[in-house]
């Protein structure tokens, strides 16, 4: 399967900075890349889908209302995201968990209401340093993933998963390749009790995700790709990480 280089923009960027980005990932792209999106912030999707127009890069958003329209001031819906070439919707980020108090439900409704509208979701799941430290790393994950898989029968094999430790995002410590390829595992397992289809299903890592570190952790049987926050926003960084996906 082909890996998924996805990156997260988080509330970062300008029309400047998102055009120079832009132009600089468009010139520097290897020809036989694998598959590659970037999750915008919101109000620069259109003329990020203006800069993407003719490019093997895919447009994704960071999150999506899990209702379909209607008395929500502040939220964007899945048709809404469409409009604009949306192909990706990040659900469940560790952001949004922890500062917008996002439950395994709401992501799992995220879930099916990105899937309902025509886009992929990206569901992160991951633990924080305590539960690590508390050996409930596996029971944490599969917890946040059951809820998916519960919401969304059969659709499943739609989705892609994002395991992000949540010690790793944005603090320069990285899993290591053998703790994030046993989460790997442990998450490929979950969706093959779910899915026939499961060795289809991308399973990303992010945290701390890197020009430095990518090819290792690419390398390992069960990473299918990466979500790259910091690391997205620095083109030769990014297309450093592009290149190491074989
Ligand atoms: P990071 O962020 O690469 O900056 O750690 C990853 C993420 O939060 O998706």
């Amino acid at each position: 399967m082909k890996k998924l280089i996805v990156g997260n923009w988080k509330m970062k960027g300008s029309l400047a900075a998102n055009e120079s980005l832009i132009q600089a990932l468009r010139s520097g792209m290897p020809t036989a890349a694998c598959n590659v999106a970037l999750c915008v912030p919101s109000v620069y999707l259109s003329q990020c889908q203006a800069l993407l127009a003719g490019s093997a890069i895919d447009l994704g958003a960071q999150d999506v209302s899990a209702h379909e329209s209607g008395a929500f001031t502040g939220e964007l819906s899945g048709a809404m995201l469409r409009e604009f070439g949306v192909r990706y919707c990040i659900v469940g980020h560790s952001e949004r968990r922890q500062y917008h108090a996002e439950t395994d439900t709401l992501v799992a409704l995220k879930a099916q209401r990105a899937l309902a509208s025509g886009m992929t979701p990206i569901v992160c799941v991951g633990e924080t340093l305590d539960e690590r430290e508390a050996g409930q790393t596996d029971e944490v994950v599969k917890r946040q993933l059951a809820a998916v898989i519960h919401a969304n029968g059969h659709c499943i094999s739609e989705i892609v998963v994002a395991y992000e430790p949540v010690w790793a995002i944005g603090t320069g410590k990285t899993a290591s390749v053998e703790q994030a390829q046993q989460v790997h595992l442990v998450l490929r397992s979950q969706l093959r009790a779910a899915s026939s289809q499961a060795d289809r299903i991308h399973i990303l890592y992010g945290g701390s995700m890197n020009a430095a570190n990518a090819a290792q952790l690419l390398a390992q049987p069960d990473i299918d790709g990466g979500l790259v926050g910091g690391a997205s926003l620095k083109a030769p960084d990014f297309l450093s990480i592009i290149t190491s996906a074989p």
